[in-house]
């Protein structure tokens, strides 16, 4: 399957995919472009490291949501990609991307705890003893759709934002890969809310 992987950040899960992705044999999925709303992305260098085609499509360079949208769907449908993989992408993109692509998105809360772009603070804050990640496919609204695969990850006593972030990552890392090859593989079956995963093989 091919796909775009769009990132704000570090792109730290961007290069688990990446890893993933060479060190399967039968590699289901090929990344063929990394999407960046912003020049200073660090997912940008690690597509580049890659050799992946890395473009940037600025928010700050489009007068609207739906405007930014476009050309985030004309960048990645000039990819060929068949679906759209959000990798700590900051921004909520309009109905339209829903409408052109599956997308999937990882969060770093137990969703629908904690939505949003603050999770990790916001759950510390309010002092919950388990957060944890959700996968989850994209639909119209903020971290709402279909959830597709969570893992708890405990609170410990002493905790940072910058430790529970670190420690949820981890986690991050080795779930979302295995979601997208799953997906890839054709394994995820939707309906209304609720998504059936197919055994393996
Ligand atoms: C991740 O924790 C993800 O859950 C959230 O943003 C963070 C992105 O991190 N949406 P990175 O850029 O993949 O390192």
């Amino acid at each position: 399957m091919r796909v775009a992987v769009l990132v704000s950040g570090s792109g730290s899960n961007l290069q688990a995919l990446i890893d993933h992705a060479r060190s399967d044999p039968v590699a289901e999925i090929e990344i063929v472009v990394v999407i960046a709303d912003r020049r200073h992305a660090g997912g940008l260098d690690r597509a580049r490291a890659a050799g992946i085609p890395a473009e940037v499509v600025e928010w700050s360079a489009f007068p609207d949501r739906p405007s930014f949208t476009d050309a985030i769907i004309a960048s990645a449908e000039r990819a060929g990609a068949e679906a759209l993989v959000l990798a700590g992408f900051m921004r909520v993109l309009s109905s339209a991307a829903v409408d052109s692509f599956p997308i999937i998105n990882v969060h770093p809360a137990l969703l629908p705890a904690f939505p949003g772009a603050h999770a990790v603070r916001e759950a510390l804050a309010h002092g919950v003893k388990m957060t944890g990640v959700t996968v989850h496919f994209v639909d119209e609204l903020v971290d709402h759709g279909p959830i597709i695969a969570q893992e708890a990850v405990p609170v410990i006593e002493g905790d940072t934002i910058a430790s529970l972030h670190a420690r949820i990552q981890q986690v991050e890392h080795r779930l979302y890969p295995e979601v997208i090859r799953a997906f890839a593989q054709g394994r995820l079956s939707v309906e209304g809310r609720k998504v059936t995963w197919k055994r393996d093989g």
